[in-house]
This record gives structure tokens, sequence and C-alpha cells, in this order.
């Protein structure tokens, strides 16, 4: 008898299937991307960090925000940048944003990062995206970093040491219940960089891990 093996639904349609059913919360919301977007001391000490690496340049970066989500979160950057590029996999999600935020210099995107053809720009900023992603997925995405000079990733990850980039399948979920998380210089993604930095972090309570920001340099 041939086996079956579980066949994943498409990644579109799991994000638009967790916005419609409110998998991450949210239920007087129209769209919620999930508390790491909307708890206010989760939300402010990271706006606060990218605000002070973006604001430390002469010349302000322009700016891709890959999976941008309800924008609570991208909202408070925009004005800090050049041209400011804000790509999600969710069509609903893509329209409600450009009627809701406008700007001369603010684009909004329904691409799906892990399959089309990404704009470029000088810093991309992923939060809180890979780790909701499979492995292929995330390895297809990795493989477009090079394209720019600096990469802002926020990843929920367990506290203390983990097996890094268990697989899961694209997802509401996380690799936090197999103790795991995502960790993009580890196999097999095995990206090379100039350099890292921490920019934030945030403890969650109970055990549920961390929420950290790194700023990687691309060489
Ligand atoms: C947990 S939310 C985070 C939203 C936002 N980055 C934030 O921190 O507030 C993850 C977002 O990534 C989007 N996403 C997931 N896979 C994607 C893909 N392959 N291409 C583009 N967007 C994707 C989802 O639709 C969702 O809006």
């Amino acid at each position: 008898m041939a086996t079956k093996t579980k066949k994943p639904w498409p990644t579109k349609a799991v994000m638009t299937q967790i916005y419609d059913m409110k998998l991450w919360g949210g239920k007087d919301f129209d769209f919620y991307s999930g508390t790491g977007s909307h708890d206010t001391e989760i939300v402010t000490t990271y706006i606060n960090a990218v605000t002070a690496f973006l604001k430390s340049f002469s010349k302000p970066l322009t700016i891709c925000d890959f999976g941008c989500g309800d924008f609570n979160i991208g909202k408070h950057l925009v004005p800090l940048s050049k041209k400011y590029i804000a790509i999600d996999i969710v069509k609903a999600l893509i329209e409600r944003n450009q009627n809701l935020f406008k700007a001369a210099h603010l684009e909004f995107h329904c691409l799906d990062i892990a399959k089309d053809q990404l704009p470029t720009a000088d810093c991309v900023i992923i939060r809180q995206v890979l780790q909701h992603l499979s492995n292929p997925e995330i390895q297809s995405i990795v493989t477009q970093l090079q394209a720019y000079k600096y990469l802002i990733l926020t990843e929920h990850i367990p506290l203390g040491n983990f097996t890094p980039n268990k697989d899961i399948i694209s997802g509401q979920g996380i690799r936090i219940k197999q103790h795991s998380g995502v960790n993009i210089l580890e196999a097999p993604f095995n990206l090379k960089i100039k350099n890292k930095k921490q920019l934030d972090e945030h403890i969650l309570e109970n055990n549920k891990g961390r929420i950290v920001t790194i700023l990687y340099t691309m060489f």
C-alpha cells in the first residue's frame, strides 16, 4: 500500500486563512498580525532600536519590508526612509494597507517572497515571518538576501540553547514546540555575512522564548 504524505496547503492560502479566521488573535480588528506586532512592550523597544539604526545615516535608506502584515510596525518606519516597499502574500491585506497608509514614497505589493522576484533596496526588514515558513521557503528567501546591504531580522526563538532550523510546514505555528528556531547562519541556510549586531530582545513570560532582532551587514 502506498504511504500517504501530508501535502501542505500553499502558503498564500494558509496566510489568508490565518487572517480570515483570526488565528493570531485580534477579534476586534479587521486584520491582526499577532501580539508580537501589537504588544506595546514588544513593539516599543523594537521601533526605538530600528529608528536609532535608520537615523544613524545622513542619507535615508531605501527599505523593503518582507511580510509587512497589518503594518502596525512598518507605519512607524516609513518617515525614516527614502523609499519604503512593503510586501505581503495576502492580497486583501495589501489592498487594506494601500487604503489606510499613504505616502508618496510608500508602496505596497502582493508578492510571495519565497517565489517572486523581489525589489531591491539598501535594507530589508523581515520581522516574525521566517519563523512561520518551511525550510525550503526560507532557503529560497535567503538566496536573495545578498542583494541587500543590511538585513534586520526578527525571530521568535527558544530561551537558551536549541537545535536550529528544524523543518516545519508553513503556517500559524513556529518551531518553538520542537524547541527549535530559525538561525539563518546555521545549516541548511549558511548565510555568509560580514557582521552582526543584536538590536533588540524581548523575553516572553512563562518560558515562551524570546523575540530577537539582529542587524546583519552583508558582504
Ligand atoms: C506574524 S506576521 C508579521 C507581520 C509584520 N512583519 C510584523 O512584525 O508586524 C507574518 C506576515 O508574513 C506574511 N508572509 C508569510 N509568508 C509570506 C510570503 N511567502 N511572502 C510574503 N509574505 C508572507 C504573512 O502574510 C503575515 O502578514
